[in-house]
């Protein structure tokens, strides 16, 4: 990990003060404030009564309304957004300062331990991707060329891996979650296993550790992600072959995996989208496989709070799929699909991460 400046570490270490102190402390005076209104006490109760069939916009609208008289919310939500931008703001000098080092050290030394990497310089970017710039990151997940080292030594440890941002709870760090989505399949033991929407290395790394044995294979859109999913994996000597693709059309033949594993990429798409996703994953896996969604919890799933919480970052936080996708319940579409032998929940307190595990018939 790159060494960052006094000033560029503490800039981030206030961000990473900051953002869980407003995500538990602010936003339980607002939920408390939510509870204690008597509309909002009536849609909790509504909600712990097993919800209406209200259609979600018009349900998320009524939630909101109440969730915005409280000045704790108002508050929370700033600094929800000023921590969102000040990441990079401040991220992207740090990472600067250190330029030749971070070209230089990037994940650190590169070992050839049997991943590959396919590039794909022709690959259309799709309409719903092309321009939306994930997470309030400028330029997106490729406008920066630095941004392997950005994340790696100064956003994940420094803000995100105290938790408190987006879905993910206070004091949660995705890392683990990538661990407990690993254990939900349900074999011993699996011979290929495909990430779709692999983003870099870190889900793989999480299943290698499973599954030792397995072949390792992920797809992603984004050039900048692979490539330093490559690096990273190559720098912890984790044999992956890593794919530049729309995994709409992996390319992999007909039953030819054993699992298929989706972690946060249905909700960076739109739900059309999710469903050719889910379908080529039925494609490719062999009778018997298996599959596992990690991602967002669905608005019927949890409190009505939590709904505008979620809702929120469709709008504030370049998550433009974000209530699209928590206003679907995956399993249904895995049935739709083909698969059996559904199983879904959530792992955390407050819906993240939930979880959809199902197994092509044999
Ligand atoms: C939130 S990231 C998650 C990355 C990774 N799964 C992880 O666990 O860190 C979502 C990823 O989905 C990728 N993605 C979105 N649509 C895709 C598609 N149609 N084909 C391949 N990758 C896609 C994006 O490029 C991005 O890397």
């Amino acid at each position: 990990m790159l060494t960052l400046s006094q000033r560029g570490r503490s800039g981030l270490q206030f961000l990473g003060s900051l953002q869980p102190y407003i995500s538990s402390r602010v936003r339980d005076i607002a939920r408390a404030d939510f509870e204690a209104d008597p509309e909002g006490a009536a849609m909790t109760a509504e909600y712990e009564r097993g919800g209406s069939n209200e259609p979600w916009e018009d349900r998320i609208a009524r939630a909101r309304s109440i969730a915005q008289r409280s000045v704790a919310y108002k508050l929370e939500r700033f600094y929800q957004r000023y921590v969102a931008e000040e990441n990079f703001v401040r991220a992207i000098p740090a990472i600067e300062e250190r330029r030749k080092a971070a070209e230089k050290i990037g994940f650190g030394k590169l070992s050839d331990c049997g991943g590959s990497l396919k590039l794909d310089e022709n690959l259309p970017v799709p309409a719903y991707h092309e321009g939306v710039e994930w997470h309030l990151e400028p330029g997106g997940w490729d406008g920066y060329d630095l941004s392997g080292p950005m994340f790696m030594s100064a956003i994940h440890p420094y803000v995100m891996s105290k938790g408190g941002w987006a879905a993910v709870e206070v004091g949660e760090d995705v890392r683990h979650h990538r661990s407990n989505a690993a254990k939900l399949l349900p074999k011993d033991h699996y011979g290929r296993i495909y990430d779709m929407g692999c983003g870099g290395s870190m889900t793989l790394a999480a299943f290698h550790k499973h599954y030792p044995h397995a072949e390792l294979i992920g797809g992603d859109l984004s050039a900048a992600n692979v490539k330093n999913g490559n690096d990273s994996a190559r720098a912890a000597g984790i044999p992956i072959h890593f794919r530049q693709c729309d995994v709409r059309h992996t390319g992999e033949p007909d039953n030819s995996v054993d699992a298929v594993v989706m972690y946060c990429v249905l909700h960076e798409t739109p739900v059309s989208v999710g469903k050719d996703i889910i379908k080529e994953a039925f494609r490719i896996l062999k009778p018997g496989g298996d599959v596992v969604i990690n991602d967002l919890p669905p608005f019927a799933g949890v409190h009505p709070f939590q709904s505008v919480v979620l809702d929120w970052e469709t709008d504030n936080r370049g998550e433009p799929y974000f209530s699209e996708t928590c206003s679907t319940e995956w399993s249904e579409v895995l049935a739709d699909t083909g698969f059996v032998d559904m199983e879904s929940h959530n792992l955390g307190p407050q819906g993240y991460p939930w979880v959809d595990v199902a197994t092509k018939p044999a």
